[in-house]
């Protein structure tokens, strides 16, 4: 694998798999604007990849922290006006996940905490060793989660957890949180973590990364929409896929009774 970035944030490449790295140990991976700015920076260089690129585990460094939410230090120095120009920052940072055209996999060994969980529920998927530890804490500090905790924990655990979770600040351990369908896989240590996400994004690879990549936008865009604007999205979606080779390769291959071979 090689190292293609400096710190804060590094990206390595293994074949397909990108692994980028929240590389901040020492203060838990904190989100300062400087790592928010290169995470950005990194899922943009990944995008320019294209297809070469079929999913990415977002990870921490260090065995404690997956990111142990915003840089608290540096926040004691913000304005209000500072505080809106950060959260608008983290979330940039969501979105770009978001739009990555292919899976994000949230690898989280440790705390995921505040602005790191917000980080988390922009992936695609949260995996988890035994010892992590989730929770959006802010009101124990005289704040609200500022990069999207109020706009996608709802949609993922459901209103009235997020509102408990939310409101008391307290956090939950990875039995809790696979119960309330924030973890979707879990795992004893960090290296069987590592090759649990590699495994799922091998089996993403397998398909066509233009259906995969049609799939990922109908379903982030779709979120949280009213079902009549959720159901165009898809049939718009639908109706995109035809205008693929990877769907005329598809289908002619399960008509064939033959593998399909896709491009990209
Ligand atoms: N920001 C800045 N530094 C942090 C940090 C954070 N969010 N979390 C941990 N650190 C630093 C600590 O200050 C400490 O640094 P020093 O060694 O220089 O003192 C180092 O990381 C190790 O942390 P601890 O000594 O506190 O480790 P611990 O094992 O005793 O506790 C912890 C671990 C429970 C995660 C604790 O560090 C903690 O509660 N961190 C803060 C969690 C939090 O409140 N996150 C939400 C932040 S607000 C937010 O994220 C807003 C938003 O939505 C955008």
């Amino acid at each position: 694998m090689v190292n293609e970035q400096a710190e804060p944030v590094r990206i390595e490449r293994d074949g397909a798999v990108a692994i980028v790295t929240v590389d901040r140990p020492k203060a838990l991976n904190a989100l300062s604007a400087e790592v928010l700015r290169a995470l950005i920076a990194a899922f943009a260089e990944l995008t320019d990849d294209g297809a070469a690129v079929r999913g990415v585990i977002l990870t921490g460094e260090g065995g404690r922290a997956f990111i142990a939410g915003a840089d608290i230090r540096a926040m004691s120095e913000l304005s209000a006006d500072d505080a809106t120009e950060l959260a608008r920052l983290g979330h940039e940072a969501a979105a770009a996940i978001e739009a990555f055209p292919a899976p994000v996999i949230a690898a989280v060994d440790g705390f995921a905490l505040g602005g790191g969980l917000e980080i988390a529920l922009a992936c695609d998927l949260i995996y988890a060793t035994d010892s992590s530890a989730f929770g959006q804490p802010e009101v124990h500090l005289g704040l609200i989660p500022g990069f999207g905790g109020t706009v996608r924990l709802p949609r993922l655990v459901g209103p009235a957890r997020a509102r408990e979770l939310i409101y008391t600040g307290r956090r939950i351990d990875v039995d809790e949180a696979v119960a309330a369908g924030l973890v979707a896989k879990r795992f004893p240590d960090r290296a069987s973590l590592l090759a649990g996400a590699r495994e799922t994004i091998d089996a993403v690879a397998a398909n066509s990364w233009s259906a995969v990549a049609l799939a990922k936008r109908v379903l982030t865009d779709a979120a949280g929409t009213p079902t009549e604007r959720a159901s165009a999205l898809e049939i718009e979606g639908f109706g995109d896929a035809f205008r693929t080779e990877d769907m005329r390769e598809g289908v002619a291959a399960f008509l064939e009774k033959r593998e399909p071979r896709f491009g990209a």
